[in-house]
């Protein structure tokens, strides 16, 4: 072992024997090794720097040292779990609270959001999820609304009222329900779909899914896991982009709650939990709302305010969307921009009319800007999505590098299904031909392989 550590090759072997198949490796044919990282720039074991565009948990800026310290101090003075008084963890559910609708009062701290494969009742209520499953079922007490996409969707931006569409379609599930006997529980979304493909729901959408849910006897839950603390700017919850007019019952936090730390929180109603509180069982995590956990939490919310993240991203996420304004005036790949401070979706398509998603096409933008030190991924029902979420510290110049680099990658993807199309009717010439004396014609190449055209 070198003092900068395993070599690269080694720590590949050990992952192999050692981790489990399942967990998911970025870039698996040829993956990175970050070694350290700072702000919104990753290092490899070269000492080689990477944009991160992606990394939603780094929110206040990678290993940002307010934060580092806070924990650390903390960690050299007390770790212990929440049935002893500690003044950590109420003075973080007070700050907490004052960034929240005055209902949303009551605090219960865990340790991660838990949908990744470990209760199979919450990959249920996923379809991001459930929809990775071979023998996928949705289970019959799930019902999965359509996704309110103004840009695909069934309703779009020309509806009238797409907003009161999409929640009528919401209404009708739970007519439905109802006539088959059963119950609603609770409407479960995103408040700006992320994994969905960076999706935002029209205005007005939520209250009236809310008003039909709550109706029917259900919550409505909101989960920040991957948009709350600042993300969209102009307001610290993306609910609250919907109008103040929209509280929802329960709010879920996490990933940028701790700056990478493992912290996650339900917020709810007294109402809420007194329902809860109820049923009997008693509410312990090990480790959610530990004195380590909240002063990192404390810390994380001293930064947005300090350095006034909210407001960057707000400004370079305007600054971003603008550039790459500019880009889909250039190349005809980019079909919709759409996004809410350093939320920002690029939806890539074969055809603007058609909509024909361009994932093949997606998948060599992330492919060629891993190449050149940029991380970007893609996502959304077709991952022809690009995805920007990137620390809130995030710069105007970053923002230039970036587009600087995605500029010549769209402009040779275009030229290349140029090339491809080209080819294939050579080919198809060729192989008419060649059948006639029984040959036959196999085109190769690593660029060509990773095209379905
Ligand atoms: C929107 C959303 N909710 C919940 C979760 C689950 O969080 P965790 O990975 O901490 O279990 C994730 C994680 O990717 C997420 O993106």
């Amino acid at each position: 072992m070198s003092l900068d550590g395993l070599e690269k090759k080694k720590t590949i072997d050990l992952r192999q024997k050692h981790i489990g198949p399942s967990c998911k490796i970025f870039f698996s044919h040829d993956p990175i090794k970050i070694v350290k990282a700072k702000g919104q720039y990753m290092y490899d074991e070269k000492g080689q720097r990477y944009l991160d565009c992606i990394n939603n948990v780094a929110h206040v800026g990678h290993c940002h040292p307010d934060v580092v310290k806070a924990g650390a101090e903390q960690m050299g003075l007390l770790n212990t779990n929440t049935r002893f008084l500690h003044d950590n963890l109420v003075l973080y559910a007070q700050r907490l609270q004052a960034t929240l609708p005055d209902k949303l009062s009551v605090c219960y701290f865990v340790n991660s959001g838990a949908y990744h494969g470990h209760v199979s009742s919450l990959i249920d209520i996923s379809p991001y999820k459930f929809h990775q499953l071979s023998d996928a079922e949705q289970s019959q007490f799930v019902h999965v609304a359509p996704s309110p996409d103004v840009y695909r969707g069934k309703y779009r931006a020309d509806h009238p009222d797409a907003a009161t569409a999409y929640a009528d379609e919401v209404k009708d599930i739970i007519q439905k329900a109802h006539i088959k006997g059963h119950k609603i529980a609770a409407f479960i979304a995103e408040s700006l779909q992320s994994c969905g493909g960076q999706v935002i729901p029209p205005v007005g959408y939520f209250q009236q899914v809310a008003e039909h849910v709550r109706k029917a006897g259900g919550v409505f839950i909101a989960d920040e896991v991957q948009v709350g603390f600042g993300r969209v700017g102009s307001r610290f919850w993306a609910f609250q982009l919907q109008g103040d007019d929209f509280v929802p019952d329960i709010v879920t936090m996490g990933k940028p709650i701790g700056n990478g730390h493992p912290m996650s929180c339900v917020v709810t109603t007294r109402e809420v939990a007194e329902a809860f509180m109820s049923s009997g069982m008693e509410y312990f995590n090990t480790f959610g709302g530990n004195p380590v956990s909240c002063a990192i939490g404390l810390a994380v919310l001293d930064v947005i305010e300090k350095e006034d993240l909210r407001g960057n991203a707000l400004r370079v996420g305007q600054y971003l969307t603008n550039v790459l304004e500019k880009q889909k005036q250039k190349h005809p790949l980019i079909g919709d921009i759409r996004g809410r401070g350093l939320f920002v979706g690029v939806e890539l398509v074969k055809d603007r009319v058609k909509l024909t998603p361009a994932t093949a096409e997606a998948q060599e933008v992330i492919y060629e800007l891993k190449e050149q030190h940029v991380l970007l991924s893609a996502d959304g029902p077709h991952r022809n999505v690009l995805k920007f979420k990137p620390p809130l510290c995030f710069t105007t110049e970053d923002a230039d590098l970036v587009v600087e680099k995605l500029d010549p990658i769209l402009t040779g993807i275009c030229l290349l299904a140029a090339d491809v199309l080209r080819m294939r009717s050579e080919v198809l010439c060729c192989y008419f031909l060649h059948s006639r004396v029984g040959g036959s014609v196999r085109l190769e190449g690593k660029r060509f392989g990773k095209y379905r055209t």
